[in-house]
């Protein structure tokens, strides 16, 4: 998730906008006197479901919080982002910092490895470490392993990694900014880890990103992260990927466990392109990683049995996109880690790693297996619970076999498969499978109002600059996010995308480059564009639409006075006439042939 759509979902806007108006509820809304212009009769409103705001009354205009911060405080968008993210109490990455960030980066990395070093060194030299060694013996991790994955101990000490990193010329922020130390509420600070088994994190480079650390005993948590920082979140990180990236390369296979204790026994036991997703499903940032290494990466999964459910088979196809290679799901036996597999015997590892299924192998053994094929209502089951997957393969070229076989199972004429695939294809653009959160979050959070269509018109505006010339009538406020109102601002305003990303905020880039980066099809683009624009509006005219009349019925209730509602009406009239326009306008375009 963006930083902004963080700060989106933690901010509510009832209390953004009540820092700065005196409101009332009135119905589904909130009311009080604008902000921007003096009046006596309140006409701005405010949106809870929406997380919207707008002034009926001389402003004529709305937007979400941040355009309101914008607005108000006469601050750009980066500014209202990063003073509604210091109220929600979310961290805006350094990366989106200009400037400085390298440096800091670099401190940060620096201050990790000599952490790696001291512990590493308090486990293998150290009385006090001779405990995590035994622990180290318990699990049989020979002394070579313990140096290749530079274990370490840190010590039952408040304050010893603290001290020996000061001494270093590291600052006290920037052992908070690594996550290597941890602020209290009365403001001091002490060692984050402390009597634990640690595991030193790497990205591909080497670069030290993280810890985890395990307690030698069952006390909880079993193991501590490092928290996410400017140089380390776990939902991106691979543990091992700097061990395992050769073999990665060399076999053109990786598989990905779950566990630090699994990657380690895996090497140890020469199985070298093993890497850790570290308890979270894999994420879509975990498998890019591995593309980078080597082209057309295949990938197999370690899964218990319960974790390879619908939701996992449809997100690991679309993984297949991604690499351009097979996924195949290795479900491990009941109650069994790969840690425990591999001890207990080799070739069942071996095994499971050569008899592992493709995904779309797996989906339909296992959909087929829970179901009776010999009824209509099995087969139509298993059409329901098949399509959807195969249709998440990119490739139509692949569909064949697969088609084959479910018309085979079904007994269901191919044609008409192959149909029922189109639709959920055609649907599909508009629907994103969901990544896995990536840590619990504490504080209670808003869905998030997504806006395909937005989304659409920019991936449109921004891969194509030719459509820069066409006229349609597009306007920065038919965007209701105030992110995608700046990117259209500055498409407006720039010449090509680096000039684009120059206008714009750091944090905005990532979704620009998604944005430069979706698939859309090639055909009919200026077409498509102005249909785009067109259905834009339209959801603009509407829903202003609605919020008037919502407003008139509660102006008709508190028995408002003539003028005022009259002066309500006659807009309601102007956006209904605008809203005509667009209707004939549509009936137009399906009237036109298709070029
Ligand atoms: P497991 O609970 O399966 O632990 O968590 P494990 O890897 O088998 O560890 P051992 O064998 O008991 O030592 C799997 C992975 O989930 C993450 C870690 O990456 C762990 O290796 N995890 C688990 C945490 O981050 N925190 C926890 O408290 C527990
Ligand atoms: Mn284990």
């Amino acid at each position: 998730m963006s930083v902004i759509d963080e700060v989106k979902q933690r901010v509510d806007i009832v209390e953004v906008i009540g820092q700065y108006a005196s409101l009332k509820k009135a119905g589904r809304t909130f009311r009080g006197l604008c902000p921007f212009h003096s009046e006596k009769h309140p006409s701005f409103f405010v949106y809870p479901e929406q997380q919207s705001w707008h002034c009926f009354g001389t402003c004529n205009t709305g937007g979400d919080a941040f355009s309101f911060i914008m607005k108000k405080e006469s601050i750009d968008f980066g500014e209202a982002l990063r003073l509604l993210a210091q109220r929600a109490g979310v961290t805006i990455p350094s990366r989106f910092e200009p400037g400085a960030e390298g440096k800091e980066k670099e401190r940060l990395y620096q201050a990790n490895q000599t952490a790696v070093q001291y512990f590493h060194n308090l486990l293998v030299n150290s009385p006090p470490g001779k405990k995590a060694q035994k622990y180290v013996t318990s699990r049989r991790l020979s002394p070579e392993t313990v140096a290749e994955f530079q274990l370490g101990y840190s010590s039952n000490s408040w304050d010893a990694l603290k001290q020996y990193l000061t001494k270093r010329g590291y600052t006290e922020s920037e052992l908070l900014a690594a996550g290597l130390i941890i602020q209290t509420e009365e403001g001091k600070t002490h060692d984050r880890f402390r009597n634990r088994l640690m595991f030193p994190i790497s990205d591909a480079r080497g670069r030290t990103t993280g810890f985890g650390a395990r307690a030698l005993d069952d006390s909880e948590p079993k193991y501590l992260n490092s928290p996410q920082t400017p140089i380390f979140d776990k939902s991106h990180s691979l543990y091992a990927i700097n061990l395992a990236a050769a073999a990665i390369r060399q076999q053109n296979m990786a598989v990905i466990v779950e566990g630090y204790m699994d990657v380690i026994t895996a090497h140890q036991n020469g199985f070298k392109n093993v890497v850790a997703s570290m308890g979270t499903s894999v994420t879509e940032k975990q498998v890019s990683t591995l593309k980078r290494l080597t082209r057309n990466v295949n990938v197999i999964l370690a899964l218990d049995a319960d974790a390879a459910g619908d939701e996992a088979m449809l997100r690991s196809v679309s993984y297949e996109n991604i690499l351009d290679a097979e996924v195949k799901f290795m479900i491990l036996p009941r109650g069994k880690d790969p840690d425990n597999v591999i001890r207990e015997d080799q070739n069942n590892w071996q095994q499971l790693v050569a008899t592992a299924p493709t995904v779309v192998d797996y989906a339909f053994n296992t959909i087929t297996s829970e179901l009776d094929l010999n009824t209509a209502r099995g087969k139509s089951l298993a059409a329901e619970k098949l399509i959807p997957i195969v249709a998440e393969i990119k490739k139509p070229e692949r569909y064949d076999p697969y088609l084959n076989r479910l018309s085979k199972l079904t007994g269901m004429n191919y044609k008409s498969l192959e149909a029922a695939l189109g639709k959920i294809k055609a649907s599909q653009g508009r629907r994103r499978i969901k990544e896995p959160k990536p840590e619990a979050i504490t504080r209670a959070l808003r869905p998030l109002v997504s806006s395909p269509l937005e989304e659409y018109c920019l991936a449109l505006l921004l891969q194509h600059p030719e459509l820069k010339g066409r006229d349609e009538g597009l306007l920065p406020e038919y965007f209701d996010s105030s992110e995608n109102r700046e990117i259209s601002i500055a498409w407006q305003q720039a010449d090509d995308t680096s000039s684009l990303k120059d206008k714009l905020d750091a944090a905005l880039h990532e979704e620009v480059d998604a944005l430069i980066n979706r698939i859309l099809p090639a055909n009919q683009i200026e077409r498509k564009y102005a249909n785009c624009v067109l259905r834009l509006k339209e959801k603009f005219l509407r829903n202003l639409a609605i919020k008037r009349e919502e407003i008139l019925a509660l102006e008709a209730e508190a028995g408002g006075t003539d003028a005022e509602l009259a002066k309500l009406e006659e807009q309601g009239i102007e956006v209904s006439v605008q809203l005509g326009e667009v209707f004939a306008q549509k009936a137009r375009r399906g009237q036109e042939p298709r070029r």
